[in-house]
């Protein structure tokens, strides 16, 4: 059963308001727990908690759309709980089995259905997982309890302003976290990435920093690059040194299935991108499930500002972000699969 109303997106930040329903599991004694649905309030944690002192956590970040038949769909699940599976596994974590993880996403989407707000707002998804035990002598051995969790947001768009170019500068020399951690969905690596972006912010007006260290291109703090004309899309090949990210992933398919050739480079440098954006009909784009596809007009790079193409929000852009939000909304076919359906149970 669906449910008819259609709350709009909260003005608020992006993910600062929040659903009324958590889904909460415990593991100990190498077993989880039955999760347990309740409302979402604060827990408490012992001062010495493995995860306060040790960085023993990680997380995704995923959404459920309306669409506008008012079914309420999550895009992608198996993917992001592959990849939190992936990083519980790289950070010693416990990992939450699959069916276990995936019916936990569900029954809070499914509680928390009339949240879900209309197109382009979306309930954004937070699985979390944390250690748990209070040893703070635990800094060389994981943690032997762990809370796995899942909360929501209702949301509008990550890039206050709406669909506009922005401005990214280009940071050469310090990578954007610990190179082979940059695959995982880990709290410390969004940390390690603020200051330099905080800098970029208020010295140069930038939106985001686009960290290739060794003038060789990773991502930003929080979403892919890639390089986008009337023929081709560009984006560095996958590697440990940044996210690989689910949105990255479905534009590159969804260009290939529009006919774009898709190229995925094992070294895409700075020099590269700096040919490119001399062109006409150059076009880049940021790729992430908060950012979905956010169109990129400028580039700054030791002080100078260089336009991408015209400076504007390309067509080729809109065009794959449409692909993309159309298919999120049940408009177009999901030849993929990539979207379940939810009801209310
Ligand atoms: C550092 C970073 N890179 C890339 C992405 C894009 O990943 P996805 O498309 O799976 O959201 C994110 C998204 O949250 C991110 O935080």
């Amino acid at each position: 059963m669906t449910t008819p109303s259609a709350p709009p997106a909260p003005n608020a930040p992006f993910g600062s308001v929040f659903a009324s329903t958590m889904v909460v599991a415990g593991w100990s004694d190498g077993e989880w727990e039955e999760p347990r649905l309740g409302p979402v309030e604060p827990f408490s944690l012992h001062p010495a908690t493995h995860v306060l002192h040790y960085g023993s956590a990680c997380f995704e970040g995923l959404k459920a759309h309306r669409g506008t038949d008012g079914v309420v769909r999550v895009f992608r699940l198996d993917a992001h709980v592959r990849r939190m599976r992936t990083s519980a596994e790289i950070l010693m974590l416990p990992v939450p089995p699959a069916e276990m993880l995936t019916r936990m996403v569900l029954d809070v989407v499914a509680a928390c259905l009339d949240e879900v707000p209309a197109a382009p707002g979306s309930l954004y998804l937070r699985p979390t997982l944390i250690g748990t035990v209070p040893n703070i002598g635990a800094a060389a051995v994981p943690s032997t309890r762990a809370l796995l969790y899942v909360i929501a947001s209702p949301v509008g768009d990550y890039f206050a302003g709406g669909v506009r170019p922005l401005k990214l500068a280009l940071e050469t020399v310090r990578p954007r976290t610990t190179p082979q951690f940059g695959m995982v969905k880990s709290g410390a690596n969004y940390v390690m990435a603020l200051g330099p972006t905080m800098r970029a912010k208020q010295e140069l007006g930038a939106d985001q920093v686009l960290f290739a260290p060794g003038g060789i291109i990773q991502e930003t703090g929080a979403a892919n690059f890639l390089m986008i004309d009337p023929h081709h899309v560009i984006t560095p090949a996958l590697n440990e040194a940044f996210l690989h990210g689910v949105t990255r992933d479905s534009v590159l398919t969804l260009a290939a299935d529009l006919g774009y050739e898709v190229d995925q480079r094992d070294k895409l440098t700075v020099d590269d991108l700096v040919d490119w954006a001399s062109h006409n009909d150059a076009e880049a784009a940021l790729s992430g499930t908060a950012a979905v596809l956010a169109a990129v007009g400028t580039l700054v790079l030791d002080g100078e500002e260089l336009a991408v193409g015209t400076g504007g929000v390309g067509d080729h852009t809109l065009r794959l972000r449409k692909a993309l939000t159309d298919l999120h909304i049940g408009e177009t076919d999901d030849p993929h699969g990539w979207l379940t359906p939810v009801t209310s149970g």
